[in-house]
């Protein structure tokens, strides 16, 4: 699948502050020996003006505690410049919010797009029983910064309560 020297792997480990249970999140570590959460397939394109890069990600299902897995999420670098993303398989929300606080959510579905605009960052949740799958595409120049996501995290969480899927 493309370059794979563009493979990005994301393992429970690298997932340290950012769920709400934290010691949900070492005894997974620790029972299923540090597990891949989730990753990302880069396109070999250069990352500058012009261009567009796309990427494929895959984010395994899961729950850490009753919080289902997620990924990090982050803003673009560039602030300005968005971002589209095509379900390809599986169940999920794309969670977006603002630096100013605004927080809105959007169901993935496979065949789907969601747009990301300027300014929100982004982090994929995934609500279902299998893999995640979206291909995504995005400015050359865009760039990645976790800006406040790890002091601060999202403003809402996923969780499944009582079998149901809840944005709290
Ligand atoms: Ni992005």
């Amino acid at each position: 699948m493309l370059d794979p020297h563009a493979q990005i792997v994301r393992r429970a480990s690298d997932m340290r502050g950012y769920y709400a249970d934290e010691q949900a999140l070492e005894q997974l570590i620790t029972a299923h020996d540090d597990p891949i959460h989730y990753e990302t397939f880069e396109s070999p394109v250069p990352e500058e003006y012009g261009q567009v890069k796309f990427c494929i990600s895959r984010l395994y299902p899961g729950k850490v505690g009753d919080e289902y897995f997620m990924t990090k999420g982050h803003y673009h670098a560039v602030v300005e410049t968005g971002e589209a993303y095509l379900g390809l398989r599986g169940q999920g929300l794309m969670l977006m919010k603002t630096a100013e606080g605004a927080c809105q959510w959007e169901a993935f579905a496979p065949g789907k797009l969601i747009y990301v605009p300027p300014y929100w960052a982004h982090r994929s949740v995934n609500t279902g029983d299998e893999p995640l799958i979206s291909l995504c595409l995005y400015p050359g120049d865009a760039g990645h910064s976790y800006g406040d996501i790890k002091s601060e995290g999202f403003p809402r969480r996923v969780f499944q309560r009582n079998g149901q899927v809840v944005v709290s």
